[in-house]
């Protein structure tokens, strides 16, 4: 996708072979570019936790060049001692999103059969770009599904503005490239329909405000960041015809976990007659999973609520306490929208319903393992 006119993705390895990865730093958008080198299992893991890096997708891209990243600085005495070892720690770092176990497994398993530690080394480096170049593609034919959502409604209301609610970040930095809840977003755009997308803020990291708007605006797609709270208003007020969001994992019965609020938006949007997508690459799918309760959903720092962080007018990144010193504060960052509130799945595949029989229709492979 593009900052400033120039395409970037959001992961990428160094030049030749070198055992570096360079991502972009989220926690400093939308003030500042800046790209960061990774050359260390601890890099890695700590890009992750602080979320330098997030989004299921990207987080699971980040994994996948971890692990990369593990075989390159991995001694040849203790080879797969230190990679084991640096998997365990990679799968810790953050425990709601499944695609980061997912790819440190695919990793895992393409250098299980190879002999020796210098093929192992290639093998790791391919797997993972694999993971990424397939990231992108996936999000990309998401795009080309979702689309045909976007164009039945445009049509439905005689070419004016679809109006589109999105909340969190499941744009192009939460993934390799395209996103998966703004794909099919841009592919509506890129065949000339007219959209505006209402941008949750997404209290407490805010990453609808400082990243999803910002995307967006880069892109030039028409959008307006509201509070969390805003959504049923507009809902009841027929100003949305449309929510697409994301998720960090889906459970083979199509209940799904995403960023939280996600609940009280779906609620909302049952209530209103507004069609709740979500999108998602199916690496996104935990196939071992009924039952949304079974997800793990991450609990952050508290700080992140009782202190909030921007630019100030002298262009320095500052935190500032927004609560009074000692408040209590609970910070749970996920929740779950149970199945029978989400109107469909947009994947690579195709769009499916969210349930069990449906959702293993389409993915027959991966669901029968
Ligand atoms: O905590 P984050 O920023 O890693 O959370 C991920 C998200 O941005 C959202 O939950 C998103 O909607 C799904 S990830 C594609």
């Amino acid at each position: 996708m593009n900052i400033d006119g120039k395409h970037y993705r959001t992961i990428w390895p160094g030049p030749d072979n070198s055992g570096i990865i360079n991502i972009i730093d989220q926690r400093q958008l939308p003030h500042q570019f800046v790209i960061e080198e990774l050359s260390s299992v601890d890099q890695v893991y700590a890009a992750i936790k602080d979320m330098h890096v997030r989004g299921a997708g990207l987080i699971g891209a980040t994994a996948g060049f971890g692990m990369y990243i593990a075989t390159h600085t991995a001694p040849d005495d203790n080879f797969m001692g230190f990679v084991n070892a640096a998997a365990a720690k990679l799968i810790s770092s953050r425990p709601t999103a499944s695609n980061l176990k997912w790819a440190v497994d695919r990793v895992l398993e393409a250098i299980s059969t190879i002999e020796t530690v210098e093929e192992k080394r290639n093998t790791a480096f391919e797997a993972a770009c694999t993971i990424a170049d397939e990231d992108a593609d996936f999000c990309r034919r998401i795009g080309k599904h979702g689309k045909a959502i976007i164009e039945e409604l445009s049509e439905r209301k005689g070419g004016a503005p679809v109006n589109i609610l999105t909340h969190c970040n499941a744009g192009w930095l939460a993934f390799v490239d395209h996103g998966s809840a703004t794909a099919p977003i841009y592919a509506a755009r890129d065949a000339g329909i007219s959209i505006h997308v209402w941008v949750d803020e997404t209290r407490p990291w805010n990453q609808g405000a400082k990243l999803t708007a910002w995307e967006l605006q880069q892109e030039g797609i028409d959008n307006t960041l509201i509070t969390d709270n805003a959504g049923g208003h507009l809902m009841q007020n027929g100003m949305v015809d449309l929510v697409i969001v994301g998720t960090d994992r889906t459970t083979r019965s199509g209940d799904v976990a995403n960023k939280i609020g996600t609940y009280l938006k779906a609620l909302a949007a049952k209530d209103n007659n507004v069609p709740f997508y979500v999108a998602l690459p199916s690496s996104t799918f935990d196939w071992n999973l009924d039952n949304g309760h079974e997800i793990p959903i991450e609990i952050r720092s508290g700080k992140e609520i009782t202190q909030v962080s921007g630019i100030d007018s002298s262009g320095t990144i500052q935190t500032v306490a927004l609560a009074a010193p000692g408040t209590k504060a609970e910070n749970y960052s996920f929740d779950i929208t149970p199945a029978h509130l989400v109107t469909g799945l947009i994947t690579e595949r195709g769009i499916t319903r969210a349930n069990r029989a449906a959702i293993a229709d389409l993915f027959p492979d991966l669901a029968n393992r």
